[in-house]
């Protein structure tokens, strides 16, 4: 395999013959040169080729070179007095591998993020989307190695599922039912005639299997794909994303913030050290100070305070919400942006929400008010982490499955977790993008996965 332009510029294989692939950048012409920036992906960086003259194929080659045209070229590498990175590819063959043509849309005009995402099967090609799929293809493989590491067993759950584990009714429906004659029995959907005998959807979260796995294997994670039909039109939720969820047994919620924390500075880290380039590049271009700003994350601890403390601050600062804050109310973004930014400035991580609010499987406090909730708020995005301890005890479980609304016959297999050797366990939930939405500063969730799916849009 040929190295890769990254390879090229770190290793500077200088006065060898090398062929590189990649697509035309720019391409400027000079009297007699011609310069071609080149860029293969795998860096933000281009390479330069010179071009001269006396090529045999110059004329008909540059000629027909435009930016978006993919091309292999063959030089040798050489100190240039002009371009950044001081390397330059001196041309001896260029081949054409696919033309485009002038209508190519990726000109070196700037685009608007809104547009892009009209057109995302090309968005890749540009600097911004290149760096953010880097950035996400590193923190895969970070991820992976934290758990590995530490000893967590990698779990695939169910993405069709019979449960909801949210309990908050946002799953879609899986069904081969006919849309035009659903059978009916007794007025309602007849689902034993459907392709599973019974009502099915797609998961919202991999948790409640992954309990399963994690009351036999002790300390498991999962990270797969995950489904809402939520019709909220946000810069931060998606109708499909992905989740990381671990899940400790013999861990309260001290343990589970513990991991959390470390777990998130430890990828914040990573991405410094191992995408130097394209944090370079969010920070100059997309939000200046984000490099200093995860730097000062990682070095710092992160408050920990309770849902009713941060309320009262909230309550105490005065300032005019779009929604007002009382306790008892779910925290919306502007509330945990402002803790985050105005008030702690820091990260935070919440505990013990009013149990209204929360599912149906945390841990009941003493006050039967509350639950061993724990949010982890971020500054400019709020929400990055859901987690709780969970309900241990089988009678009590019963008991909030019953208040929650939901049938306890649909929790059978969950409940046997209680009944047969129960222990303490607690676990969260990392949603994939609004991480990588974090670390890159970008603003638009939108803009963290290939293809995006929310509500009225699904344009793959
Ligand atoms: O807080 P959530 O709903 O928690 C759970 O699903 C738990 N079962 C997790 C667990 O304890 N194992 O979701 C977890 C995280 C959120 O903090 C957020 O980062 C992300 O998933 N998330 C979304 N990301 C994008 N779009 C959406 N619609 C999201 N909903 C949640
Ligand atoms: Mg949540």
């Amino acid at each position: 395999m040929n190295p890769n332009i990254k390879q090229i510029l770190t290793q500077k294989p200088e006065s060898q013959s090398i062929s590189v692939n990649g697509w035309v950048r720019t391409k400027r012409e000079s009297k007699g040169i011609s310069f071609i920036e080149i860029n293969d992906g795998s860096t933000p960086k281009n390479l330069q080729v010179i071009v001269e003259e006396s090529l045999p194929e110059y004329n008909e080659t540059i000629k027909k070179l435009s930016t978006g045209a993919s091309v292999n070229i063959t030089g040798i590498l050489a100190q240039s007095l002009g371009s950044e990175q001081g390397l330059e590819l001196k041309a001896k063959s260029i081949q054409i591998i696919g033309e485009a043509p002038a209508d190519y849309i990726l000109q070196k005009k700037r685009h608007s993020f809104e547009f892009l995402r009209e057109i995302a099967h090309l968005r890749p090609r540009t600097n911004t989307f290149a760096s953010v799929f880097r950035v996400k293809s590193y923190l895969t493989c970070a991820i992976h190695s934290y758990f590995h590491d530490s000893g967590f067993t990698c779990i695939q759950t169910p993405i069709i599922t019979g449960s909801d584990c949210e309990g908050a009714g946002e799953m879609f429906r899986v069904t081969t039912l006919p849309l035009n004659n659903v059978p009916m029995s007794d007025g309602k959907v007849d689902f034993t005639k459907d392709f599973f005998g019974k009502e099915a959807s797609l998961t919202v979260s991999g948790q409640l299997a992954g309990e399963a796995y994690a009351t036999a294997l002790g300390n498991i994670y999962t990270f797969g794909p995950t489904f809402r039909a939520e019709n909220s039109n946000t810069s931060r939720h998606l109708a499909e994303f992905w989740m990381i969820e671990p899940e400790m047994s013999f861990c309260d919620i001290n343990g589970n913030m513990d991991i959390a924390e470390d777990f998130l500075k430890y990828l914040f880290k990573g991405v410094l050290e191992n995408c130097a380039d394209d944090m370079e590049f969010f920070d100059l271009r997309i939000s200046p100070g984000i490099i200093a700003n995860l730097e000062s994350i990682v070095n710092s601890k992160f408050v920990r305070t309770t849902y009713t403390e941060a309320l009262n601050k909230l309550i105490e600062s005065k300032e005019n919400f779009e929604f007002p804050v009382k306790w008892g109310c779910d925290l919306q973004s502007e509330h945990e942006r402002y803790l985050t930014e105005k008030i702690y400035s820091s990260p935070v991580i919440l505990t013990d929400y009013p149990k209204e609010i929360k599912a149906f499987y945390m841990k009941l406090n003493e006050d039967n008010k509350t639950v061993r909730a724990m949010d982890v708020l971020v500054p400019k995005l709020g929400e990055i982490i859901g987690g709780s301890q969970r309900e241990e005890n089988l009678e009590k479980l019963e008991k909030r499955i019953v208040e929650c609304g939901l049938q306890v016959s649909d929790y059978t297999w969950y409940l046997d977790l209680r009944k047969y050797g129960t222990v303490p366990h607690s676990g969260f939930g990392l949603g994939f993008e609004r991480l990588v939405q974090f670390v890159t500063g970008m603003q638009n969730i939108r803009d963290v996965i290939a293809f995006p799916r929310s509500a009225k849009c699904l344009n793959y």
